[in-house]
């Protein structure tokens, strides 16, 4: 398996933080990754809201009930999107979420997917966003992403943990063999 794959592996879901900070070099690269992943018609609707504010990020915290690896994290990136700009804002976030959690793996990094819409505790994050970073009114907050350093090790999944042949089709629904 080439290193690539394993990177894929590698990323998981990190919620425990040390005191180290994530250095703007680091970030950086992660943004840079946002940046390329697809995007429809090229159209690139996002913005990148980088919070480093111990104050907002305990505003986020609080409203998403979230402790304490909101407040841990020495960055929060909240993915905006201008949907104005395209109708598939919410897919382009989603791969650029997803570039960044990669990135963050090869840096030996640790991060965390934070917040969707669909409750009433994420509206208030976004408020808060809104409110206090003035996050304009036309602009949708898709997600937070945690970063840090790890301060706890997940294993890689292993080939085939994760894939359930009754979830894969051939041709037909119900053809469920190769
Ligand atoms: C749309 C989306 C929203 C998520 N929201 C949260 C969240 O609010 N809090 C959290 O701790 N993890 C969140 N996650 C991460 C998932 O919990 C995590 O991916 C899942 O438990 C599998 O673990 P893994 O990432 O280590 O493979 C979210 C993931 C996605 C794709």
């Amino acid at each position: 398996m080439g290193n690539e794959l394993e990177l894929l592996r590698k990323r998981r879901t990190i919620r425990k933080f040390t005191a180290e900070d994530v250095s703007n070099q680091d970030l950086e690269v992660l943004l840079d990754a946002a940046s390329i992943a697809p995007s429809r018609l090229d159209r690139r609707p996002l913005h990148y809201l980088v919070i480093r504010d111990k104050g907002l990020k305990a505003k986020l915290a609080e409203a998403l009930r979230v402790r304490p690896y909101i407040e841990q994290a020495p960055v929060v990136m909240a993915v905006c999107a201008d949907p104005s700009i395209t109708a598939t804002w919410e897919l382009d976030a989603s791969a650029a979420i997803e570039n960044i959690l990669l990135a963050a793996t090869a840096l030996g990094l640790g991060a965390a997917w934070v917040g969707s819409k669909g409750s009433q505790m994420w509206e208030q994050a976004v408020e808060a966003l809104h409110t206090s970073a003035a996050v304009p009114a036309g602009i949708v907050v898709v997600s937070l992403v945690c970063i840090g350093h790890p301060d706890e090790e997940k294993r890689a999944y292993d080939p085939g943990e994760k894939l359930d042949w009754q979830r894969v089709h051939f041709d037909q629904w119900d053809k469920i063999k190769f």
